[in-house]
């Protein structure tokens, strides 16, 4: 794993940025994308930016299930928001979280995956190490699936929504193996409550207690974090 130590959230869109840059410069089509914070910068940047995904695919991590695309806390809101509808790709797939058949919709989801092969998968981290929605506890060879949210993300996640019974309890998730099936791999970590997770991660047995743990698996992944997030590494 390569580690990149940044002073902030800012300086580390341009980091994340150039990463892109490059894989696109180098022929990448297949990008995977993530929702939260952490990569709102990344966001800006490429937003900000000349560069021409008009030939690309983007393949998101997940999305809540029972949300409609315009509700404002979907993923496909976010990704509209912060990136597609001012950085177009050629397709851009996310989960269908409206579906009313989600064992047909993760099928259809892997399917998507396999004809697309990611060439650079962004990721980030939930406080107890879950990647996408993959929950401590989650199979390393699990593929695109439903899962029910833990307690401890759906606390995270309700600073998002007007009360914490609005949180969706379960989401349709791209799993680890498929995650891990990505030539590329790259996380963004920032701020005090993700430096158990980094530690973990990092430094921690691979185990699938820690899902985040696998990316030692991983022969290519870069993860960008602050001073802070950095803190508990030796
Ligand atoms: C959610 C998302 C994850 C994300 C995590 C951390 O649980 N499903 O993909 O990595 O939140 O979010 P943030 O970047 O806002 O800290």
């Amino acid at each position: 794993m390569k580690l990149i130590i940044v002073k902030n959230q800012a300086e580390a869109g341009k980091k994340a940025f150039e990463i892109f840059k490059e894989e696109l410069n180098n022929g990448a089509k297949v990008f995977g994308l993530a929702t939260g914070s952490s990569p709102i910068s990344l966001y800006n940047e490429l937003t900000n930016s000349d560069l021409d995904f008009s030939d690309c695919t983007s393949i998101n991590l997940d999305e809540y299930v029972g949300l409609k695309p315009t509700n404002s806390q979907s993923y496909h809101y976010f990704m509209n928001q912060h990136l597609f509808s001012k950085k177009p790709f050629k397709k851009s797939y996310v989960p269908d979280g409206e579906t009313k058949d989600v064992a047909q919709e993760i099928a259809h989801y892997n399917k998507i995956i396999k004809e697309n092969p990611i060439d650079l998968q962004l990721l980030g981290i939930g406080r107890n190490g879950h990647i996408a929605f993959n929950e401590p506890g989650t199979s390393f060879d699990s593929v695109t699936h439903e899962v029910k949210l833990s307690q401890s993300t759906i606390e995270a996640n309700s600073r998002f929504f007007d009360n914490i019974d609005e949180v969706p309890k379960s989401a349709i998730c791209m799993g680890i193996a498929s995650i891990m099936s990505a030539k590329k791999i790259l996380l963004c970590a920032f701020g005090e409550n993700k430096q158990d997770a980094l530690k973990g991660m990092i430094e921690g047995p691979i185990t699938e207690d820690v899902p985040a743990s696998v990316l030692q698996k991983h022969p290519d992944v870069t993860v960008i974090c602050d001073e802070i997030a950095a803190k508990k590494l030796k």
